[in-house]
């Protein structure tokens, strides 16, 4: 009995994180099938005016929306919709339901000593310092491979941002591919994916001649945790932030979209928003904040005339949708160099679909998505100068979106790394 009582105890400090933890319940994720543009125009224009979370957002007609709606706001959306003659359905009944099945608390009762033995990470999702404790275990453990760190600044809470860079030796200075996750703080899955590959860069070259060949012809940086206040906000107060933790002045509301904040083409008014409350708040100025500025200007470094224009590759990694993105998300108007981009990312998606069967899209953000200005692809391609500049949206398809269970953080990387590498061996030949 004594045992018994002890797993319950663990299993409930672990998996559970109380009192400030705001409640999803009676939260709904409506599906909005627009019939005409301009019913489409009110439906957004709705969505701004009550301050609603977009999950999902379609590229033409023929497809829904899918809006987060608060249970307070629901009644009143809903008057709005049936006037405009909407067709709508409830997507996800109860958003909590969905966030408390998304754990697997007996798998959390090991967490430290997993950290520890660098295993399981593939069976729950990490905290910031724990992610942080995992980088200096990677980079004092490491054999075969070079392995450094480098802080390229700080968040709003001053937490630090770190790269780890995986080489074949010291001083390494080959071409660069740079991957970063969390830039979206509710993304979780897109945090573990970088940590995945991470450890399979590391730890693997003697088993994975694949590694070896990678390892020949680049140098990865990579950057787990860009948003980390966003991403520990999510995990403590709210599971669906986004943003970052920035106090807006002259606002109630807290927090800068960083994927809006880039300064290439920078515009709140295509995609992104200048209000505060919205979920992509522009931010008052292209790099206000200083996880994007970081960024920018770690990027910049490595692309500079000291670095030679290292940088071959960027990707951005979120969730969800399953998509490969490549630029631009500001213009329908496509990178003359597109086919180079398409090519890669079809080679990617091919590799991708063969380990699940998951089927990815490609094409350019603004036309397989939607517009949105200010992101870091963009940047990375228009500004940095880098070529293959990407965004991903991994799991799902939105039966889950944003809360993707632990269960599937094993399936969902093991693919993902299936494409980056198969991505990364193209990128070599070409
Ligand atoms: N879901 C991502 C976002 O909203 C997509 C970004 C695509 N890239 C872009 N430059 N719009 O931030
Ligand atoms: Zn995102």
């Amino acid at each position: 009995i004594a045992v018994f009582i002890l797993v319950i105890e663990s299993v409930y400090v672990s998996s559970a994180t109380p009192s400030q933890q705001k409640s999803f319940h009676g939260h709904k994720v409506l599906d909005i099938l627009p019939r005409t543009e301009s019913e489409l125009k009110s439906i957004l224009n709705l969505i701004e005016e009550y301050e609603l979370d977009v999950w999902y957002e379609p590229k033409n007609l023929n497809d829904s929306l899918h809006v987060h709606v608060e249970p307070e706001k629901l009644g009143q959306v809903l008057s709005h919709l049936k006037k405009l003659g909407s067709e709508v359905k409830v997507w996800i009944e109860n958003v909590q339901k969905l966030i408390d099945g998304s754990f697997t608390p007996e798998d959390n009762l090991q967490r430290r000593v997993i950290m520890q033995r660098s295993l399981n990470l593939n069976k729950t999702y990490y905290n910031y310092s724990e992610i942080m404790t995992y980088l200096d275990y990677v980079q004092e453990n490491a054999r075969g491979v070079h392995v450094s760190q480098q802080v390229i600044g700080q968040s709003v809470k001053g937490r630090d941002l770190r790269v780890l860079k995986v080489s074949r030796s010291s001083n390494s200075a080959k071409k660069a591919i740079i991957i970063d996750g969390g830039i979206h703080a509710r993304e979780w899955i897109s945090l573990a994916s970088v940590i995945w590959m991470m450890d399979k860069l590391v730890f693997n070259p003697r088993n994975d001649p694949d590694v070896k060949k990678l390892l020949k012809k680049f140098d990865f940086y990579l950057i787990p945790v860009l948003n980390p206040d966003g991403y520990e906000f999510s995990r403590t107060n709210d599971r669906l932030w986004r943003k970052n933790r920035r106090i807006n002045s002259g606002s109630n509301c807290v927090g800068v979209d960083l994927n809006r904040n880039f300064d290439y083409k920078w515009n709140p008014n295509r995609g992104g928003s200048r209000n505060p409350c919205s979920t992509v708040y522009s931010g008052t100025r292209a790099l206000s904040e200083p996880e994007s500025a970081a960024l920018a200007s770690f990027i910049n470094s490595l692309m500079g005339v000291d670095n030679g224009g290292r940088v071959q590759a960027y990707l951005n990694i979120h969730s969800y949708g399953q998509y490969w993105l490549y630029p631009w998300g500001f213009t329908t108007a496509y990178p003359v160099d597109r086919l180079d981009l398409d090519n890669l990312a079809q080679v990617a998606v091919t590799a991708i679909q063969k380990v699940n069967g998951k089927r990815f899209t490609v094409g350019s953000s603004r036309n397989v998505l939607y517009l949105a200005a200010g992101g870091s692809d963009d940047y990375a391609k228009g500004s940095a100068g880098v070529k293959y500049s990407y965004t991903l949206e991994l799991r799902d398809t939105g039966a889950y979106g944003f809360v993707l269970p632990e269960k599937q953080i094993l399936p969902a990387c093991e693919e993902t790394w299936a494409g980056v590498k198969a991505f990364a061996l193209a990128l070599a030949k070409s």
